[in-house]
């Protein structure tokens, strides 16, 4: 069965059992500050479980797009090494919320596997959870007697907390689970020894495959379990290894979900893959990271140095020097494979199809730039090499090799090896534990648990008709991070926008019934609950008025408005491969990236800018339709964000012809914009460019701060009637008076050169000159040059205050270089210890610049008897 077939079979079965089939979550989490990736199926429907929303549905299932690579689900340093871990990996799964419970759950569990996968019974083992007296919970006989009528005794086992009680995260909803194994071994192995002592043991060969969670409870933020109103069914079975299981391999690896992909990996590195242990893992890892680094790109997520970025970043430079050691490859590659995996996976997620160009550039891009760190970190490696007495470099020395450059403490080890030298580790690791302390450190921050004052309440937003409304706090908890103490405040309905799609929340304030104002700081959402921003909290959580700062808010509208426009203006006058990667929406100005892949050009920006000013022209009404369907939207052409996650009923932006679903606020007409004037445009990755705006009192505060500056010009240039004209003419006046400026710089050099000559004195057989000088250092070197081509025997020291600084030149004629051995690099630095200063250079001619000036005769009297003393 190949891995497409068995995919459709799992939601086949579902949809026959009443679930509603969803798609993927984005792989990349974005208004969610517990989680930065998807780590499991359940994610996109924690609010369901933690009751902060209404389910659509009872029941659902979806294959989902999973990467586990941050935070508490972090398998990145197993992958590669075995052959049953991933970064990012499918989930199937199947969900009840408040409906069916284990019964059902195990019952449909085991007849899928068994009757439509026909996995063999016999190698099939189940968990459940043995309880945990510190948590007060007792075993889950219940599971055990839904599964005993299903599966011999012998072959339900017990398990701790660590692996038969799923959590999401430190805190959030949670329960107990039941795992399902198979034991794939031969018939020989078996006999040897149970697969029930196998089981969670990391044996290759029998695995977990399915994990059905019972959701009982909720993780508080002070660590204690409370009781959830409802109980549900989260379930998430490992896609790649059913693959492996029904396809009868013993590797998630050797499926056909990895097969074609490897096969190109041998091709261009010339590696068999299942051959030798090193390489094997190599190519695992390639594989594996390609792969989860194309999803993440393509669901908006680029490589970056903070945040989500970063970690895909370390992703990527792991896969690069795995095949910078293993797979020989010191030259780009792994950009290559995109092709392949694209044409692979496209048609399941046809996001990979729209992005391929960019996948390609941005791996190809990152290649390159860590090929030269390595190549940098090589250098600076055999540096320490060098400077290393015995054979053990230092720990410290080369973590930083780690922390200033990304060089693996692997590939130090490698190459450190080569040359026989070893690192000292255990400096290594403290060095790494520091540094972790540090980032701790700096990231402390603490929430409490909310406290609940209204039950039921409707929280929504209700800013898109209005800027103020009467409000009561609906709940509220204390935070506390570097910048102090706040308080979270969520009303019952609320004016404020909070960040979100690109745009910056709302600040106000919060008027009480006594007339004081608490000041609204920011406005932020967590999933789908919106919360304020405030240093205090009212006396009474009633009776409130919530004002939104309007202005402010106005001027964000214009620039929402703006960023669709400029997105229209982009499609239509570069082409439909522009799409957006990102945006920016404040009250200042707005920023859009969009793919594209070369420089704009002063014409291209010049039309974008036109054509926004037209729409503005045209005074084209906002269409507003906040309940339409997805499909209906799109089918009316109405622009989608790739990675952005839809629900059925989706809002729609039009002006004109410009339609996006956008959950921001908007200007009511084009015209509110007064103008679009574009500031920059720049690259903001590979792939990516990125384009700066202003409107409104933005691109007013734009024109008049050119307007300050001109003025300012033509008072400096004594407000002349033609200003252009007199500027020509004072470029003009001033290369004529810099032509003059040289012809009598030449006078003064040959005067000074003559006052030199004068001083000449033979020392020793030595044409010697020893000056004190005023002119700028440049002509003492051009002099000096000039000196010593016309006679190789001279030796010359300048000594010069301009400035208020001694500087010491000294030149050395060729002859006396060679034949005298005279070194003025050497001479110079002894000598600039007097005026205390240093300096350095060539035999032939050096310089040094000091402190003080009263010790120049000192320098000059050293000089004399050096030159005597010859
Ligand atoms: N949420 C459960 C897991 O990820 C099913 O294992």
């Amino acid at each position: 069965m190949n891995s497409n077939t068995i995919r459709q079979k799992f939601l086949s079965f579902f949809e026959e059992k009443q679930h509603e089939i969803v798609s993927s979550a984005p792989i990349v989490l974005k208004d969610d500050p517990t989680l930065m990736f998807t780590n499991s199926g359940m994610n996109q429907f924690k609010d369901y479980f933690l009751g902060y929303t209404e389910p659509k549905f009872k029941r659902a299932a979806d294959t989902q797009k999973c990467l586990r690579v941050s935070g508490k689900h972090n398998d990145l340093d197993d992958v590669g090494k075995d052959t049953y871990h991933h970064t990012m990996f499918e989930m199937l799964g199947n969900w009840s919320f408040g409906d069916y419970f284990k019964k059902e759950a195990i019952a449909w569990a085991w007849e899928l596997l068994t009757e439509v996968f026909k996995i063999s019974k016999e190698n099939l083992y189940v968990t459940i959870f043995e309880g945990n007296e510190e948590e007060n919970l007792p075993e889950d006989t219940e599971a055990a007697t839904f599964w005993k009528e299903h599966i011999a005794e012998n072959r339900i086992l017990k398990g701790d907390k660590k692996d038969n009680f799923w959590e999401m995260g430190a805190s959030g909803p949670c329960g107990p689970c039941s795992e399902i194994h198979v034991d794939l071994r031969s018939e020989e192995e078996k006999k040897k020894k149970s697969g029930a002592e196998l089981v969670n043991k990391d044996h290759p060969q029998v695995v977990e495959i399915w994990n059905l969670v019972f959701m009982q409870f909720n993780r508080k933020a002070d660590g204690s379990l409370e009781n959830l109103p409802h109980y549900h069914i989260d379930t998430g079975m490992g896609f790649e290894r059913l693959c492996m299981v029904l396809q009868n391999k013993t590797s998630n690896y050797d499926t056909d979900v990895f097969s074609s992909l490897i096969q190109k990996v041998e091709e261009l590195t010339q590696h068999q893959y299942n051959k030798n242990t090193a390489t094997d893992v190599a190519i695992r890892v390639v594989v594996d990271h390609l792969r989860a680094v194309s999803f993440a790109i393509a669901d908006g997520q680029l490589p970056s140095n903070t945040g989500a970025g970063y970690v895909i970043r370390r992703i990527l430079r792991r896969a690069i020097s795995y095949a910078y050691r293993f797979l020989n490859q010191k030259d780009t590659f792994i950009y290559r494979l995109v092709d392949g995996f694209v044409h692979q996976y496209g048609d399941a997620f046809p996001e990979l199809k729209r992005n391929q160009d960019l996948i390609t550039k941005v791996i190809e891009q990152e290649e390159e730039s860590f090929l030269k760190t390595i190549h940098q970190g090589l250098n600076l490696l055999n540096d320490l090499i060098e400077k290393t007495d015995g054979r053990v470099l230092e720990g410290k020395a080369v973590f930083e090799l780690y922390d200033t450059y990304g060089f693996p403490l692997d590939l130090s080890q490698l190459i450190a090896a080569e040359k026989g030298f070893s690192i000292d580790e255990k400096a290594y690791e403290a060095e790494m534990e520091k540094q972790k302390q540090r980032s701790k450190a700096a990231a402390t921050s603490s929430k409490g648990d909310w406290e609940i004052l209204l039950e039921g309440a409707e929280e929504n937003f209700i800013g898109y008709d209005a800027c103020q409304a009467n409000v009561e706090i609906s709940r509220y908890r204390v935070v506390e991070d570097k910048k102090g103490q706040f308080y979270q405040l969520v009303f019952n309905q609320t004016p404020f926008y909070a960040e979100g799609g690109g745009q910056v929340g709302d600040k106000g304030y919060l008027l009480t019934e006594e007339g004081d104002k608490i000041e609204i700081l920011d406005t932020k959402k967590e999933n789908n609950l919106i919360y304020h921003l405030a240093q205090k909290l009212p006396q009474n959580f009633k009776n409130l008025k919530a004002v939104v700062n309007e202005s402010r808010r106005k001027n964000i509208m214009r620039n929402h408005t703006a960023t669709h426009l400029l997105h229209q203006a982009l499609r239509t006058i570069l082409g439909t491969h522009v799409e957006q990667k990102g945006s920016y929406v404040s009250e200042d100005y707005l920023r859009f990236d969009f793919s594209h892949f070369e420089k704009l050009t002063e014409e291209q920006l010049n039309l974008i800018q036109q054509f926004v000013n037209n729409r503005i022209k045209e005074e084209i009404p906002l269409e507003e339709n906040r309940e339409i369907s997805l499909a209906e939207a799109l089918e009316k052409g109405a622009m989608a964000l790739f990675g952005e996650k839809y629900g059925d009923k989706v809002r729609m932006i039009q002006f004109g012809d410009s339609k996006e679903l956008c959950g921001g606020t908007h200007a009511g007409n084009t015209a509110d914009l007064f103008t679009f004037k574009i500031i920059a445009e720049t690259s903001s990755a590979a792939g990516i460019r990125r384009i700066e705006a202003v409107t409104g009192q933005g691109a007013l505060e734009f024109y008049q701060s050119y307007q300050a500056k001109y003025e300012q010009i033509e008072e400096l240039m004594g407000n002349p009637a033609h200003l252009n004209a007199a500027i020509e003419k004072l470029i003009a006046e001033n290369q004529k008076n810099q032509e003059k400026i040289k012809g009598l710089e030449k006078i003064a050099v040959g005067l000074e050169k003559e006052k030199w000559l004068k001083e000449e004195k033979n020392i020793k057989g030595i044409s010697s000159i020893l000056v004190q000088t005023e002119m700028d250092n440049s002509g003492i070197k051009d002099l000096i040059f000039n000196l010593k081509s016309e006679n190789p025997e001279r030796f010359i020291l300048v000594m010069n205050t301009q400035n208020d600084k001694p500087t010491l030149s000294v030149g050395v004629g060729n002859d006396l270089v060679k034949k005298r051995g005279l070194n003025a690099g050497q001479l110079v630095r002894e000598w600039a210890k007097i005026i205390k200063g240093g300096g350095g250079g060539q035999p032939d001619f050096a310089s040094a610049g000091g402190k003080e000036v009263a010790q120049l005769p000192e320098v000059l009297k050293t000089a004399q008897e050096f030159l005597e003393n010859l």
